[in-house]
């Protein structure tokens, strides 16, 4: 097993251009993972279901000053039957993702969070949809919700206002993922690698804080420039170091759960098999209405179809097999985790 002790060693891991060491990190990020969940890969049942964002970060799509965006919501009545049509796949896990839309209120939220767990309670259902109060986030974890995924974006403040505007804080991200931590979601943080201004150091800096935190779930996906934004002509983060800090990860939180991302199969056609060879392990295809996917665009050229899409489970199981990987659609909690059971 290689050795990934302290900052001194995961830094040479990311800078190493010796091939024979980074097969060693990736073959035993691998066993790693085996160890803790086999050969399985589980999928999620992903529901974007607002992108009207009242933020504006400069990295992504969906933000308040790109006028181009074509902006849609989804009623409860179409998250629900994106469930019901996630729950005929077999898909265990929902995911709730959005921009940051008031239009969400906490009774809204609470109400289909509440409505979903109601008619399938064995499902875990999944929110991401960004900083909250933690009298909001309590009302959620309250009416059922198990987990939420936080990107960090980067645990470095100076670093973290290169990809804000003004109204936005390090701090506050920070201390919404302790909050959630504290009311007992599993947690998800995570980064963009590649996003502009982030060196080696920034990356050590997102790695120490991860070992700090120790979220369940950790969003790694590689940069990749939109068009609309400030940082269109930015260049997009690569495979080889979104990989490399995948597998990093993967030593240092043995048992998290590590999602092959959207972005980086978007950059790679054989992107997502390349990071569950590196520790990843879990997917997340589309289950949003098809003429609504296309307009959840945080990044050029966003995958939708295919093995991204809920009713491509059968090319996803192809691919995984073929890299001998089998795709579960349990709920695929985190290893050793306690779960609450639903009523
Ligand atoms: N490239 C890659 N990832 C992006 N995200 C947002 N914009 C981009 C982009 N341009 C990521 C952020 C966010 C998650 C939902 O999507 O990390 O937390």
């Amino acid at each position: 097993m290689i050795d990934i002790g302290n900052k001194n060693q995961w830094k040479e891991l990311l800078l190493t251009k010796d091939e024979k060491i980074l097969e060693e990190l990736y073959a035993s990020a691998r066993e790693i993972q085996k160890e803790h969940y086999g050969n399985k890969i589980f999928a999620r049942g992903l529901i974007e279901f607002t992108n009207y964002c009242k933020n504006d970060c400069y990295y992504c799509g969906i933000r308040r000053s790109n006028r181009e965006a074509c902006r849609y919501r989804l009623t409860k009545e179409q998250i629900m039957s994106c469930c019901d049509s996630g729950y005929e796949l077999g898909f265990r896990t929902f995911v709730l993702q959005g921009g940051e839309d008031g239009f969400y209120t906490d009774e809204r939220l609470v109400d289909i969070v509440k409505t979903i767990k109601t008619a399938y309670p064995e499902c875990a259902v999944t929110l991401s949809v960004g900083e909250k109060s933690r009298e909001s986030y309590q009302k959620y974890y309250d009416a059922g919700a198990d987990r939420f995924l936080l990107r960090h974006e980067t645990a470095n403040p100076d670093h973290y206002r290169i990809l804000h505007p003004e109204e936005m804080s390090c701090e506050n991200r920070k201390r919404c993922l302790w909050d959630l931590k504290e009311i007992g979601y599993q947690v998800g943080a995570g980064i963009m690698v590649g996003s502009p201004g982030q060196t080696v150091d920034h990356i050590l800096e997102d790695l120490e804080f991860m070992k700090e935190l120790e979220p369940d779930m950790v969003g790694i996906g590689p940069f990749l420039p939109h068009h609309a934004t400030p940082f269109a002509n930015e260049s997009a983060g690569t495979v080889d170091m979104t990989v490399r800090i995948l597998a990093i990860t993967r030593h240092l939180l043995p048992k998290v759960l590590l999602p092959a991302t959207t972005a980086l199969g978007t950059l790679d056609p054989v992107g997502r098999e390349k990071g569950v060879l590196a520790g990843a392990n879990v997917v997340m295809p589309n289950l949003s209405p098809e003429n609504v996917r296309e307009n959840y665009l945080l990044y050029d050229n966003k995958l939708c179809t295919g093995s991204e899409a809920a009713e491509g489970l059968k090319i996803l199981r192809n691919t995984m097999e073929k890299i001998g990987y089998e795709i579960s659609l349990d709920r695929g909690d985190r290893a050793g985790r306690e779960v609450r059971t639903w009523h």
